[in-house]
């Protein structure tokens, strides 16, 4: 059930969001499932959170509203989209928590620091068993990755997050959450 705006911290950025991808035909398509990911960053009580794929900072913002206490790392490659998302920090009093970083987010991983991470956000496009594997590396055992847009691509949830001795994972429509063994 995606948040209602009545009750959507958010909600400006989840419209800002919509209109700038009308306008740009970018590929900034908000995760509308906010409230899940706060959700599950309380429950993990988590410290520190990476997320790949920011767009104007939506999912990266309901991610810090769910642990106060947490960093979040979020990756993205557009310019803009990071020029747009670092201002909506500023503009929620959450530049100190979420740090927007610019490039690839297979480059920009592998310079986070590894079995770090207590949650991990996967909202790029498709996801790719490479950008699987860069999260799994950051987490850190018994950390939590959900992965978004597993009807994108060519890879679902049973091919990536299907080995037993790396993830106790369940899917539901296009999302996943797995836990790292
Ligand atoms: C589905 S949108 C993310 C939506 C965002 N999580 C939200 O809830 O508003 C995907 C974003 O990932 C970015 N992206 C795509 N491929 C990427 C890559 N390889 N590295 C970093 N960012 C990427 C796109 O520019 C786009 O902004």
């Amino acid at each position: 059930m995606p948040p209602s705006p009545m009750t959507d911290p958010f909600a400006d950025i989840l419209s800002t969001t919509n209109t700038h991808r009308a306008q740009h035909s970018c590929e900034a398509y908000p995760y509308d499932k906010g409230t899940l990911l706060g959700v599950l960053a309380a429950a993990v009580k988590a410290t520190r959170i990476i997320e790949v794929g920011t767009a104007l900072g939506y999912s990266a913002l309901w991610l810090a509203h769910g642990a106060p206490n947490a960093q979040v790392d979020t990756i993205e490659s557009d310019p803009e989209h990071v020029r747009i998302a670092r201002q909506h920090c500023i503009d929620y009093q959450m530049s100190n928590r979420v740090h927007v970083h610019h490039g690839d987010a297979l480059t920009v991983l592998d310079g986070l620091d590894p079995n770090a991470y207590d949650l991990g956000f996967f909202d790029g496009l498709a996801p790719t068993p490479q950008l699987v594997t860069g999260l799994y590396q950051r987490l850190r055992t018994g950390g939590v990755l959900a992965c978004a847009n597993l009807t994108l691509g060519p890879h679902n949830a049973d091919d990536l997050l299907a080995d037993p001795d790396a993830w106790l994972a369940h899917s539901f429509g296009e999302t996943a959450i797995a836990v790292k063994r």
